[in-house]
């Protein structure tokens, strides 16, 4: 608990957002911190009847007495994140590390002109592959040289040890999923970083040892924006008819859509260290687990769906998604309930 790290378990659009804002508002979090990649992430978080669409700051903004870090590994929009920090009235509580590399109107502009990026691999052209490229090579712009960052640039890697010692809680918040991964994802569809939960620590300056949960979040059904390979892929009729029909949070784009996919599950979880999975949108495979708050409200169906998830991956499934509120959630993290998960078998590639 005092060290949890949420990553996405497919290929992004898991419902990472929501999960980070239920954990921020029942746990009360000290710090929450993104890692992961930069703007081209997009998370939703519905709070208070009103819907946000975040692209840097954590999505734990929810709760105003949590303090909100971006750590050094994350590539950041000056202009994304100042229209963020205001949208959320969140300027007084947060900190972008003195390291961030910075995105530049010119990485935006090399990545449109790319074929490779904008029609073969179907990037975001959010500018972030064009920025991480540009650190490798050691040229990129850091956060402490920002005029318009100064208020808030500062040592976030400092400030999350210092919680640790403490014994404070901290919250590392990924981005995108396990598949967009530049080392284990579908290559070279994926994105510019690693984005498993490894990463993520590396991202906030985080010692393997330090983190006691790995929350792995696995929508009811696999979607992929963008171009690569999607195992079972339904045509757009049936994904229409099955309610499934999403849109990218950052470009608007169309979804595509599969039957969740429990041998890419199995995978995330080893990548991922996995010690829980929140399971997201259930309610929209199982309409009759809306709204629902304890495992006895779901249906015979929805809930051998969820075991056999927890047979498969070897994992408890503690939070399950039952609506789009970050309210709506079955958690079953203090429950005694039987986990009837087994041992893992490793399966090769
Ligand atoms: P890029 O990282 O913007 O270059 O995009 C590379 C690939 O990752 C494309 O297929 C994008 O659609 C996908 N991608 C990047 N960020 C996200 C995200 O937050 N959600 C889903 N897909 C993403």
């Amino acid at each position: 608990m005092p060290c949890t790290v949420i990553v996405g378990g497919f290929f992004g659009d898991e419902g990472k957002g929501k999960i980070a804002a239920y954990l921020a508002m029942k746990d009360k979090p000290d710090l929450c911190v993104r890692g992961g990649n930069g703007p081209n992430a997009g998370h939703t978080v519905i709070h208070g009847g009103v819907q946000y669409s975040l692209r840097l700051i954590p999505s734990g903004f929810v709760n105003r007495s949590t303090r909100l870090l971006i750590g050094p590994g994350v590539p950041v929009d000056p202009t994304v994140l100042l229209d963020e920090l205001r949208k959320t009235d969140s300027e007084r509580r947060f900190e972008v590390d003195n390291q961030c590399p910075i995105v530049e109107p010119r990485h935006k502009e090399q990545e449109s002109r790319s074929d490779h990026l904008s029609k073969k691999v179907g990037s975001t052209k959010s500018g972030v592959g064009a920025c991480n490229a540009e650190r490798a090579l050691r040229m990129v712009k850091l956060a402490q040289q920002i005029p318009s960052l100064k208020p808030y640039v500062g040592d976030t890697v400092g400030e999350i040890q210092e919680a640790l010692a403490q014994n404070k809680y901290v919250v590392i918040e990924g981005t995108q999923g396990t598949f967009l991964s530049l080392y284990h994802g579908t290559y070279p569809y994926v994105t510019s970083k690693d984005t498993t939960a490894s990463a993520a620590c590396a991202d906030v300056g985080v010692g393997p040892t330090q983190v006691d949960d790995v929350i792995v979040i696995f929508k009811a059904y696999v979607t992929r924006v963008g171009e690569g390979p999607l195992e079972g892929q339904l045509d757009r009729e049936e994904v229409a008819r099955r309610g499934w029909t999403e849109f990218g949070t950052v470009t608007g784009r169309e979804r595509r859509a599969a039957p969740f996919d429990f041998r890419l599950a199995r995978r995330a979880v080893q990548l991922n260290g996995a010690t829980q999975i929140a399971l997201t949108k259930l309610d929209v495979l199982f309409p009759s687990a809306k709204g629902a708050h304890e495992l006895a409200d779901l249906d015979e169906k929805a809930r051998t769906f969820i075991s056999k998830i927890e047979q498969e991956t070897g994992v408890p499934v503690t939070l399950i998604g039952t609506g789009p509120a970050e309210a709506d959630i079955i958690d079953l993290r203090n429950s005694n309930k039987p986990i009837k998960a087994k041992p893992l078998l490793v399966q090769r590639r």
